[in-house]
């Protein structure tokens, strides 16, 4: 069957490298991909906010399964539109992506349906919230309601940082329309887990636990990222406290939004936080994780396409009933190579070298974000450039997390490109604690 796969990151690098093995498929298409993805898909130059044109093109090239990425066209209703011309599509409707697109629904609902999270309020008033930020003290968080490229949330040390994120989000409007509405939130501590789960709101498949890195430099320091590394399984979360997970919030929130009269087929993803009072949620996102996917994917024995096919049918009970999902033992990790000024300001179009080196490293794969296929001046040969902030994620599987690890950086030490920068120490917290 003919698959076509919506983003251009490495997470859809990965879902494509994936699906490009099913016994299932038998060609895909990547909208719009990037230098990477078209080893294995079609890459076809086509916006993203351009549903009825997406639509022609699935029609076309009968699509049996669109799939998509990023939040973006979820939260814009891609899944209505396509399920209203009958085209088969594996993500959550407008409805259901409420739970990423804003925090303040997802919020409520947690507090509705009793599921941990961190207390909070919620403000349409930047005078207000800044009152109350004096009254509440610091730390706290400030959350921007709508989607903000993964930058609307400020963990402020002190009250003045509160406030002037207030005043930039309320007042400044930096995230235009999206920080209309704040939250306020008490801040947790701990360490955070991502648990991802398919569910085609009546099963519940989860997918193996992950970590990610989210500040741009090592030791948690500088500010957020989309995230610059992950591993997969963490050691943080024992089997227990999957089960209490699972329990206390995920079952929780599926059976919250069917309660709401909403219907949610795709992946739920929990950005979880372990404090010392149990697993709390940060935020939901209604889509595959990125990086985490890289360090997930690998580890996925079974048929992606299938287990795909059956959130989006509502058969994934089926899948169950055959005995699940069946995992690679072996850790994986995954180190994302940014380019020089990433999250901030960045160039494009540096030449990159090492690629093949590090791929024919065992056990290594290597995955696109920011890249695009260019011509090399000197003897107009097929070159990939650096195209955006994230420019590869390159994971690497190992019987330990260590091994792993090794095998990770062994990879990410081939590759070059003017102002590269990666962490160097992805998973080192968690090999601290297992060692
Ligand atoms: P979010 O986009 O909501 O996951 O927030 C991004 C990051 O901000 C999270 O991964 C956490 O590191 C941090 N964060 C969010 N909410 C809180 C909170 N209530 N307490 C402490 N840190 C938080
Ligand atoms: N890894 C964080 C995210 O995908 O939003």
């Amino acid at each position: 069957m003919r698959v076509l796969v919506l983003g251009s990151g490495a997470r859809e690098h990965a879902l494509v490298w994936k699906l490009s093995h099913s016994k299932l498929c038998s060609k895909i298409f990547c909208i719009p991909g990037n230098g990477g993805i078209t080893e294995q898909a079609e890459c076809i130059n086509l916006s993203l906010d351009n549903f009825e044109e997406l639509v022609t093109f699935a029609r076309k090239e009968k699509i049996t399964l669109t799939i998509v990425g990023p939040e973006a066209p979820l939260a814009a209703g891609i899944v209505d539109i396509f399920k209203q011309h009958k085209l088969a599509i594996f993500g959550p409707n407008k409805k259901a992506a409420q739970l990423e697109a804003s925090k303040v629904f997802a919020k409520f609902l947690m507090k509705k349906y009793n599921i941990p999270t961190a207390s909070f309020e919620v403000f349409d008033n930047p005078e207000e919230a800044k009152k109350y930020i004096d009254k509440f003290g610091a730390p706290c968080v400030v959350k921007a309601d709508g989607l903000a490229s993964g930058k609307g949330v400020v963990v402020a040390k002190t009250k003045e940082e509160a406030i002037e994120a207030v005043t930039a989000m309320m007042e400044k409007k930096i995230f235009g329309n999206a920080a209309n509405k704040v939250i306020i939130e008490e801040c947790l501590s701990g360490q955070e887990a991502s648990i991802l789960v398919f569910t085609d709101s009546r099963e519940v498949i989860p997918l193996a636990s992950s970590q990610d890195h989210k500040r741009v430099f090592d030791n948690d320091q500088g500010p957020n990222t989309g995230g610059m590394g992950a591993y997969s399984p963490t050691p943080l979360v024992s089997h227990k406290l999957f089960q209490e997970i699972l329990e206390k919030i995920i079952y929780r929130t599926i059976d919250g939004i069917i309660k709401e009269g909403i219907v949610y087929q795709g992946v739920l993803y929990a950005g979880i936080m372990i404090t010392k009072d149990g697993p709390k949620v940060l935020e939901f996102n209604v889509r595959f994780g990125d990086p985490e996917t890289q360090a997930i994917i690998p580890r996925l024995r079974s048929d992606l396409l299938e287990t795909m096919l059956a959130t989006a049918f509502g058969t994934l009970s089926k899948v169950k009933r055959s005995g699940g999902l069946n995992w690679d033992s072996r850790y994986c990790s995954c180190v994302v190579c940014a380019s020089g000024g990433y999250p901030g300001v960045f160039e494009k179009g540096k030449i990159i070298t090492g690629l093949e080196e590090a791929q024919h490293i065992k056990d290594v794969l290597v995955f696109h974000a920011g890249t695009c296929i260019g011509q090399q001046q000197s003897d107009g040969k097929k070159v990939f450039l650096t195209s955006g902030g994230r420019v590869l994620s390159i994971s690497g599987l190992g019987r330990s997390l260590r091994e792993a690890l090794q095998k990770t950086y062994q990879a990410v030490e081939k590759i070059h490109f003017e102002g590269i920068h990666y962490r160097r120490d992805i998973g080192a917290k968690a090999l601290a604690m297992t060692s």
